[in-house]
């Protein structure tokens, strides 16, 4: 065997921070009828992952969207102290598309390092400049009308300007990353990307993957497909898997059935074999919230520490290694298909797919003018807005 990727990686940060395999959820700014989630929500959200019963690990991770609260200016999200207060770890996020500037972002991240000092700034574990901005811009993104994203041009300048606001403060050392789709990192044009960070973010839905035999019973052979290709193109760079799941109910996606059974096989053979402790996990996800989307990925109902199937881990597992002996399909596709569009008929996803989180939240408010041409000309308001309602999906 050879040594994880977390563990070279602990070794290769600049930052001194430990590598750790850290376990969350994603969460958005939002809730299901677009309004703002405060502080109580936030901590209800934290509690629960804390609790949940069985669980293979603790959960005391989030990773967020972005550092705005929901329909403010730059407020700091609020979630911030609701993870002051629950003792939770943060993976941050800065909303990178249709904007020339994330300033706004910067300014919301400043005042919650003046307000709240290191007890906000220990608790960051990683930030994300931008989230599958890559994807929206590929051919299929494009294709599928997915929204305004960012080019590595735009993300490379972002990133250097997020370093350079956080430099004298208790982010200084904080891995930076950026999340997208896993045929981003695959592709060449984007390897200056890889380049300029400590970690790379890859969202992977192996549900969305039509035409591959994407029954539950090759869903881990696909999300290892997948994860295997970025790991061949990152160079050593750490992994950290920022959203996948299974819904437990919803239409069916070619072969991908959502059902609680599905839900909790995919839990054993992606959670459980290849990702819990191993690799920094963000599991999509604790709670639904988006109302468009009819498929629901929410593993627990009414945030109950009871969850909807048994969480712990079997000691077995399906999926081997190599070729899977499903009848849905033998995972001989390469992965280049198009995956996802789940809601609000805008997010699309590559061949690991996307369920859109911050993806469709781009495009949505302003559906009938589609991806890209709302890009420049965006008030940042409108932006920050944007980034909340990107954050809606991450919860649906
Ligand atoms: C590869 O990435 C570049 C830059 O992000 C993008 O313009 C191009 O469309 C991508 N290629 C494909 C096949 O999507
Ligand atoms: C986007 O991808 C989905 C999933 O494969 C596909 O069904 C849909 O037709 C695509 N949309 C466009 C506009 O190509
Ligand atoms: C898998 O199926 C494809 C076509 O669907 C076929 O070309 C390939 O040989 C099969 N591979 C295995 C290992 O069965
Ligand atoms: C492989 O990729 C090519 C182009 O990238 C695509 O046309 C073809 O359908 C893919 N084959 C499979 C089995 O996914
Ligand atoms: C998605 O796949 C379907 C079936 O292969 C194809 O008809 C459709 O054009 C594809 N859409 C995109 C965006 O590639």
């Amino acid at each position: 065997m050879r040594p994880s990727t977390a563990l070279i990686a602990a070794g290769a940060l600049a930052s001194g921070a430990t590598a750790e395999n850290y376990l969350g959820f994603n969460s958005g700014a939002t809730l299901a009828d677009r309004s703002a989630k405060f502080k109580a929500d936030f901590e209800a959200e934290f509690k629960t992952a804390q609790g949940l019963e069985k669980a293979p690990g603790k959960f005391n991770a989030v990773r967020l969207y972005t550092n705005i609260q929901a329909y403010s200016q730059d407020d700091p999200i609020q979630a911030f102290e609701a993870a002051i207060d629950t003792d939770t770890k943060l993976l941050l996020g800065i909303w990178a598309s249709g904007t020339d500037s994330i300033d706004k972002e910067l300014s919301a991240l400043t005042k919650a390092i003046t307000k709240y000092g290191s007890k906000f700034t220990d608790l960051v574990i990683g930030m994300s400049i931008g989230s599958e901005d890559l994807y929206r811009i590929s051919e299929t993104g494009i294709k599928n009308k997915s929204g305004v994203g960012a080019g590595p041009d735009v993300l490379l300048r972002f990133i250097k300007e997020y370093k350079k606001a956080v430099a004298q403060t208790g982010l200084a050392k904080v891995p930076i990353g950026h999340v997208d789709t896993w045929d981003a990192w695959t592709n060449s044009t984007n390897k200056v990307v890889i380049d300029a960070l400590d970690w790379v973010g890859v969202d992977e839905y192996p549900y969305y993957e039509n035409g591959k035999g994407n029954g539950i019973k090759n869903s881990g052979h696909l999300f290892d497909r997948a994860f295997d290709a970025v790991e061949g193109s990152v160079g050593g760079k750490p992994i950290w898997v920022t959203e996948t799941g299974w819904p437990t109910s919803g239409e069916k996606w070619d072969e991908a059935v959502p059902s609680i059974q599905n839900a909790k096989y995919y839990w054993n053979e992606v959670g459980c074999r290849k990702l819990f402790n191993k690799v920094p996990t963000f599991w999509y996800n604790l709670r639904d919230s988006n109302p468009d989307n009819t498929m629901k990925f929410a593993i627990t109902k009414d945030l109950s520490t009871k969850p909807l199937f048994d969480l712990s881990c079997p000691s077995k597992f399906e999926t081997g290694s190599g070729t899977t002996s499903s009848s849905s399909g033998n995972g001989s596709g390469n992965g280049s298909g198009n995956g996802t569009n789940t809601d609000s008929g805008s997010a699309t996803g590559t061949g690991s797919g996307t369920i859109g989180s911050s993806t469709s939240g781009v495009a949505t408010p302003e559906p009938s003018t589609g991806g890209a041409s709302m890009g420049r000309g965006l008030s940042a308001a409108a932006i920050a807005s944007l980034a909340l309602v990107a954050g809606v999906f991450a919860l649906f």
